[in-house]
C-alpha cells in the first residue's frame, strides 16, 4: 500500500465482484464462467464502506484547504464544509487527527450528526494492539 494510497477491501471469494482491470468498471458485466451464465453483476468499486485510511494517511489533511477527521472510527473529508460550519474556523482544532472526542464534547446537534454521512470517505484503520499477541 502506497503512502497515500488508501486501502480498499474487494469480497474476493466472489466471483462475481472481482476488481477488473476495465479502466472504466462500474455497470460492467461479468461472464461468470464457472456455470455459464452471463450476469450483470456491477463490479465493486471503492466506497466508503470498503475503503481504509491509516491514521498516518488522515494526520497529512490538517488544514482548511485539505481537512480530514475521523469520528467514531470513520474517516471524513470536510473540505467542502470549512466554509460551512456554523461554529467557524474552530472546525480546524480537529483538523488531520481523531476528533470523536471533541465533536462529541462540544454537544452537536443530531443535524450536525446527520451532516457527517455526506463526507464519508472510508474506515479507520487500525492496528491490533500488538500487546494482544503475547
Ligand atoms: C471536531 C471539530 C469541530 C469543532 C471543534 C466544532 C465546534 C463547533 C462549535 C464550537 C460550535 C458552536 C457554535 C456556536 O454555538 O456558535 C459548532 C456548531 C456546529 N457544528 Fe461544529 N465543530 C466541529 C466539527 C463539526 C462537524 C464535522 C460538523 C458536521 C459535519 C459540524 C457541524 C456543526 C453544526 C451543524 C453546528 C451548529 C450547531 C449544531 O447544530 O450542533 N461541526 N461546532
Amino acid at each position: 500500500m502506497g503512502d497515500t494510497e488508501p486501502l480498499v477491501i474487494y469480497h474476493l471469494n466472489d466471483p462475481a465482484i472481482q476488481p477488473s482491470n476495465n479502466s472504466n468498471n462500474t455497470n460492467s458485466s461479468v461472464n461468470n464462467n464457472n456455470n455459464n451464465v452471463t450476469s450483470n453483476i456491477p463490479i465493486t468499486t471503492s466506497t466508503p464502506e470498503n475503503t481504509f485510511y491509516t491514521m498516518d494517511q488522515v494526520k497529512k489533511h490538517n488544514k482548511a484547504t485539505d481537512l480530514w477527521m475521523v469520528i467514531q472510527s470513520n474517516v471524513y473529508d470536510l473540505t467542502p464544509f470549512f466554509d460551512q460550519h456554523p461554529g467557524g474556523s474552530i472546525i480546524l482544532e480537529g483538523a488531520g487527527k481523531d476528533s470523536t472526542y471533541l465533536f462529541e464534547d462540544i454537544g452537536h446537534s443530531d443535524d450536525a450528526y446527520d451532516m457527517l454521512d455526506q463526507y464519508l470517505i472510508g474506515k479507520l484503520l487500525q492496528s491490533p494492539n500488538i500487546r494482544d499477541s503475547f
